[in-house]
């Protein structure tokens, strides 16, 4: 594939960098981007969908290997539960026929199903508009509810696109929750999908984002020391040059961080190490293809910044009905560190 605006060549690294494009949009001035907003938020968007969009099994089934491997524990299972208990809570609270949305739907979405079939919901009330730009794991999720005894058409609806579409594809004041399970992080700018995420909802509609958080991608000295110390590769003095020549910052000190935010980081550099061996694994098995592949720069943010943007968009943090189905909000998920959060947001008028 041909260079990407803010991309430099890392292809003889041994992981993908991507375009710096698709950092979170408060830290472009650290990677020295400029240029028209509105080209900005077109084309951060583009480059997660040009990575998302042909997402194959073996690029997700990788990316759980190596949470796991890791050491870390399965985040993405923690996140997947957690909504889906908060989720079916929130069901529960409801009476009759309600409207569910799954931004970014998966294994998140079939999860959510067959925890209200275990707290005893009757899974004809709730009726699930599932968006996902990958067909082929929108398919593959439609195929699992169908197992589960849901029908497509009757219990669920599949939109292949991406959440920043959704005016297109839903009515205003709809839902009565909308979820994002390991999915919100996939923006440089969050004001649009938050505010169209909200304009969907009804009054007192909640939104549960369950993500991951840290501020590695904020700097690149960050980065550049991160591979640095790391990775070994027989190109990279050069190709550290190359990354310094082109995001000059690299060569500064970034900032100091709290140590929520330093723990954070440092869990998501051991992420990122065992998803580079994977992928060498792969790679030198002849296995490996474009669409497994996942980029490492990306808009992962310290939950207080995700937040303050939720709550400029109109949302509310603290409400009753927020309190009763969490006291502490938003909820982090791993003793001693920033890196897993669950946020609940609610519409209040
Ligand atoms: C880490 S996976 C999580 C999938 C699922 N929520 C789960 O937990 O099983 C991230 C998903 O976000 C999707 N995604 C990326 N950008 C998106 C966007 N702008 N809108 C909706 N989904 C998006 C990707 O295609 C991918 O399926």
């Amino acid at each position: 594939m041909p260079l990407q605006p803010y991309e430099i060549d890392s292809s003889r690294m041994p992981l993908c960098l991507g375009s710096a494009l698709r950092v979170p949009s408060y830290a472009y001035s650290n990677w020295g981007i400029i240029g028209d907003e509105v080209w900005l938020r077109e084309e951060s968007d583009r480059q997660y969908e040009i990575e998302w969009k042909c997402g194959s099994q073996r690029q997700m089934q990788n990316v759980v290997r190596a949470i796991t491997e890791s050491g870390l524990g399965n985040y993405s299972q923690i996140l997947r539960d957690e909504n889906a208990e908060l989720a079916s809570r929130r069901v529960q609270e409801l009476k009759g026929k309600l409207d569910y949305l799954e931004l970014g739907a998966g294994i998140s979405s079939v999860n959510f199903y067959e925890q209200m079939k275990k707290d005893g919901v009757d899974l004809e009330r709730v009726y699930g508009t599932l968006i996902e730009p990958s067909e082929e794991r929108l398919t593959k999720t439609s195929e699992k509810l169908e197992a589960l005894g849901l029908t497509k058409g009757k219990n669920f609806r599949l939109v292949v696109a991406r959440d920043v579409d959704i005016p297109k594809y839903v009515c205003k004041r709809f839902f009565d929750i909308a979820s994002y399970v390991a999915v919100f992080h996939h923006h440089a700018f969050i004001d649009t999908p938050l505010a169209h995420v909200y304009d969907s909802l009804k009054k007192n509609g909640l939104l549960i984002i369950a993500d991951w958080h840290n501020a590695m991608w904020e700097h690149p000295n960050r980065v550049y020391e991160f591979l640095k110390e790391d990775f070994e590769w027989p190109t990279k003095s050069e190709d550290l040059e190359a990354f310094a020549k082109a995001y000059p910052k690299a060569l500064e000190k970034a900032p100091e961080l709290s140590s929520l935010d330093a723990s954070s980081n440092a869990n998501i550099k051991k992420f990122w190490k065992s998803w580079a061996k994977i992928r060498g694994e792969d790679v030198a098995a002849g296995n490996f293809k474009p669409e497994d592949d996942i980029w490492m720069l990306e808009a992962h943010r310290p939950v207080e910044r995700q937040n303050e943007a939720i709550q400029q968009v109109g949302y509310k943090l603290d409400t009753p009905g927020i309190r009763t189905l969490q006291e502490e909000n938003p909820r982090g998920l791993v003793e001693g560190s920033g890196i897993l959060y669950v946020t609940l947001a609610e519409k209040t008028e």
